[in-house]
């Protein structure tokens, strides 16, 4: 852990940066004034923030690490997987943005794409080439578009475009996959549900587990009873648990406080095990209110009651199922961003939808998830959350002034392309 103080014009910035990936990333910044940017003796102020924001064990280093930059600008690293099918489009979508973004606040991101999944494939043989991970490992941030498609399918599993997916999230340790889901109300008409349930609306954050479970657990094909067979194996321990289940209440503290964890208890061991250690961490959590639910339930739930949901811990697989039902009922699955984090603020940044490859190459893809995704990843990786609402602010102003990609489209809208809509948000930023 390391502390870089920088000053632009009048204002300073103290920038706690963390080591991660072999070199500093930044970890949380407070702004200062140039009279108290002259020491770090005469910052307790500063200290007293920083204490707030880091872990005891991060803590511990930072004394060994302070070192001083001065007149520089943040400069952030973002390994950029276009991927396939859609991927493309929608990424250089949230790229004119990033841009824009950093034009505007001062920020300088630095691109650099790499290959992955079905294109990777292509060029190279494999889904995940080493470079890949090597270079998103080493940058402070990963943004995604989609991979796969049908040119990939018939390959054998481990050189399916979707491993260079599972593989990213498993080297990068990103075990929390945050969804979030809401009802933008320009968009009524495109949810699904009855008016009497749209109009309570509905704002929920899906918490998915995403390095455990059946996704990855043993796997094979075998002769049995009936001939051959296959087989997948469920498997979570405590401490994978106990993880997900602090990210869930963490990020419900910073909500309306209430956590609804979904499992299959009635059947699996697996969910057992689940549900009694998120009790347990409940237990650190007097604040928060932790419920269970049955993953069947939680299916019809959605669909009934969306509002009820705040927070939702689940499992890799279940909640790779709810997330696409929450994304039909916010009217397309083109407007649902993702979050994938792991014990580092940088992480992997996607939309939760796929490739779409029957709409790939024709320029009317939603790039909507993706630029929201390039938001979270300011909010999360960057700490930069004015940054964050100015996309988010301006995606909404384009939803309520009409702005339509075809996915969300009603009958006589006019449906922009995927850069008209761009174009859209940029002209609102
Ligand atoms: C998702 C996707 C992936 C998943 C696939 C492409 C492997 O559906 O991100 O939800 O199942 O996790
Ligand atoms: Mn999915």
């Amino acid at each position: 852990m390391g502390i870089n103080r920088y000053q632009t014009g009048g204002t300073g910035y103290f920038c706690f940066r963390k080591p991660f990936a072999g070199r500093f990333t930044p970890h949380c910044i407070f702004p200062v004034s140039s009279s108290s940017s002259a020491s770090l003796a005469l910052t307790p102020m500063l200290w007293l923030l920083y204490n707030q924001a880091v872990t005891g064990r991060e803590r511990g280093s930072i004394r060994r690490n302070i070192y001083f930059r001065e007149d520089i600008a943040m400069e952030y690293r973002i390994a950029l997987v276009r991927g396939d099918g859609i991927g493309p489009e929608i990424v250089d979508s949230a790229v004119k943005v990033l841009e824009a973004i950093g034009e505007k606040f001062g920020h300088r991101f630095v691109f650099t794409p790499v290959l992955a999944g079905g294109a990777a494939i292509d060029a190279t043989g494999e889904p995940l080439p080493r470079e890949t991970v090597e270079i998103c490992q080493a940058s402070d941030s990963v943004l995604l578009g989609a991979v796969g498609g049908p040119k990939w399918d018939t390959l054998p599993g481990n050189i399916r475009p979707e491993k260079a997916l599972l593989g990213l999230r498993s080297a990068l340790g990103l075990y929390t996959n945050l969804r979030p889901a809401r009802l933008y109300p320009a968009l009524k008409d495109a949810c699904p549900l009855r008016p009497d349930i749209v109009e309570k609306g509905f704002d929920l954050l899906m918490v998915r587990e995403l390095t455990g479970g059946i996704y990855f657990g043993d796997r094979g094909r075998r002769e049995g009873k009936y001939g051959p067979e296959a087989w997948d194996t469920e498997a979570y321990s405590v401490m994978e648990v106990e993880r997900i289940a602090r990210a869930a209440m963490d990020a419900a503290r910073k909500r309306r406080r209430r956590v609804i964890s979904i499992d299959k208890a009635n059947v699996l061991e697996t969910s057992r095990l689940w549900r009694e250690t998120v009790h347990r961490v409940a237990e650190d959590y007097p604040d928060v209110t932790v419920t269970d639910l049955l993953v069947d339930n939680a299916a019809m739930q959605l669909v009934r009651n969306p509002a009820q949901f705040d927070v939702v811990v689940t499992s890799n697989m279940f909640g790779d199922i709810l997330s696409d039902e929450a994304s039909q009922i916010t009217g397309s699955i083109g407007l649902l961003p993702s979050a994938s984090l792991g014990a580092s603020k940088c992480g992997l940044y996607e939309p939760i939808h796929g490739s779409a490859p029957d709409i790939a190459g024709q320029n009317i893809a939603n790039p909507l998830a993706t630029i929201l995704s390039a938001a979270m990843m300011l909010r999360y990786a960057f700490d930069l959350s004015a940054e964050a609402d100015a996309i988010e602010a301006a995606v909404d102003l384009a939803l309520n002034e009409g702005c339509r990609t075809a996915d969300i489209a009603k009958p006589g809208d006019v449906a922009l392309t995927t850069t008209g809509m761009t174009e859209a948000v940029l002209a609102r930023l």
